[in-house]
């Protein structure tokens, strides 16, 4: 029996993440270097903390540590993310944050707070698309507007609005990535902060922040000033603010926060009921443990080393082996190094002569919600090791030497090929 005629019609146009894709056709490939996901290197997870945090909540002692807790999240938990949030510059009362389970469900539940079908969502070009799969999911329309190298053009949001708004469309909210973007690894402008929320006070618009990079800025280029949450000067309460465990802890262990008005947090905790009851107490006891213990604070300064070195290895890389092809704005922390092809050569082309290379990244039209971006992809310098990152871009270099040479000699760009390559 065919299911087709019983799925809803969001249902019917749900798309898997190219990310995701990208992750399943790897594992059939022997030796592949990967630059596809957005993973932390597991050689910073606080495995000591960790193991011994877990052992003494497992020793059965406490047994709400594996009952179920309150939607809202776990109560120690709520109360330490406030001084974590202060030290970020967002000062915020106990009943403005709830846990959610990632970031990731942090989106769908603001989404489906937020969105009717059809209501238009602007985003950065190109942006997350973990963040394009959640507001698709609830069947909003999704409209991008450029970036300049110090973050979403002004200009051209207004413009975008005035227009939406002169041809009677619902602007619902602005989707913004400020720090080390994904997958641009864009910083977005002190005063380019500051104008956007006067131009979202202006024309009355709610900000969602999506920032789960913020605390992994490079020393090299940048400080935790730079990085000040939108949050942080929203005097008016309009901007939904979202981080997570994910990149500075560990993100098996599922836990994120939402900070917004109380009135929104309230509802948040209603759509979360229905989502999962509530994120996973031993996880988030985890998290509470590793937060108190000053694992963030004690180890922050290795991850930010740690991630600026593994950059500084794939820039050099990239310069050596492909610096006469392609261009990319030097990330200032993160993971992501965004890069742009020689004009005309297709990312899609390159990763099927990538693939057979074993080597993988994701193509940049998976992050731009106008079918753009044909000729850009994002290389993830987190997880792989040194020498790994050095090996897999000697490859890509070699993957798109051949693609132009093939396109020159005027033959089969491998995008003719029929291969099935993953598309956003
Ligand atoms: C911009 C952005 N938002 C949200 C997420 C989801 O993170 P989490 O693991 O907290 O669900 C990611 C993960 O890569 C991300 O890059």
């Amino acid at each position: 029996m065919t299911f087709d005629r019983f799925f809803s019609s969001a249902a019917l146009v749900m798309r898997e993440s190219a990310i995701r894709r990208m992750g399943a056709l790897g594992a059939r490939i022997p030796d592949l270097i990967s630059f596809a996901p957005g993973y932390p290197d597991p050689v910073l997870f606080p495995w000591d903390t960790l193991r011994v945090a877990a052992a003494d909540l497992l020793s059965g002692a406490d047994p709400a540590a594996l009952q179920y807790g309150a939607t809202r999240g776990y109560r120690p938990l709520i109360e330490a993310l406030g001084t974590l949030l202060e030290a970020r510059g967002i000062r915020s009362t106990f009943e403005e944050r709830i846990v959610t389970s990632g970031s990731q469900q942090g989106l769908d539940l603001v989404a489906r707070l937020l969105i009717d079908p059809g209501d238009v969502i602007l985003v950065e070009l190109p942006t997350y698309t973990g963040a394009i799969s959640a507001f698709n999911n609830v069947r909003a329309s999704l409209v991008g507007v450029p970036q300049e190298a110090d973050g979403i053009d002004i200009d051209a949001l207004d413009r975008t609005f005035e227009r939406l708004r002169a041809e009677g469309r619902r602007v619902r909210f602005l989707y913004l990535v400020p720090n080390f973007q994904n997958p641009t690894g864009l910083l977005i402008g002190l005063d380019r902060r500051r104008r956007l929320l006067e131009w979202a006070d202006r024309q009355d618009v709610v900000i969602v922040e999506d920032d789960p990079y913020g605390d992994l800025y490079f020393p090299d280029s940048a400080g935790p000033a730079d990085t000040r949450p939108l949050k942080a000067d929203d005097t008016s309460g309009r901007v939904i603010y979202l981080s997570s465990s994910s990149k500075t802890l560990a993100p098996g262990l599922r836990t994120a926060w939402v900070v917004a008005p109380e009135a929104v947090v309230q509802k948040l905790d209603l759509v979360k009921q229905a989502a999962d009851i509530c994120t996973g107490g031993l996880d988030q006891r985890l998290v509470h443990r590793a937060v108190t213990a000053g694992v963030l604070v004690t180890e922050g300064d290795r991850l930010r080393a740690h991630y600026q070195r593994k950059r500084t290895v794939m820039e050099r890389a990239l310069a050596r082996e492909i610096g006469d092809l392609v261009t990319w704005p030097a990330p200032r922390g993160g993971f992501f190094l965004w890069v742009t092809l020689p004009a005309g050569l297709d990312a899609d082309a390159v990763l099927t002569r990538a693939l057979q290379a074993s080597v993988s990244f994701v193509t940049g039209t998976a992050f731009f919600v106008d079918g753009s971006g044909q000729d850009t992809l994002r290389l993830s310098f987190s997880q792989p090791a040194d020498d790994r990152i050095d090996e897999g871009i000697a490859r890509l270099g070699r993957a798109i030497r051949e693609e132009i040479d093939a396109q020159l000699a005027g033959g089969r760009s491998s995008a003719d090929s029929g291969t099935s390559v993953p598309r956003g």
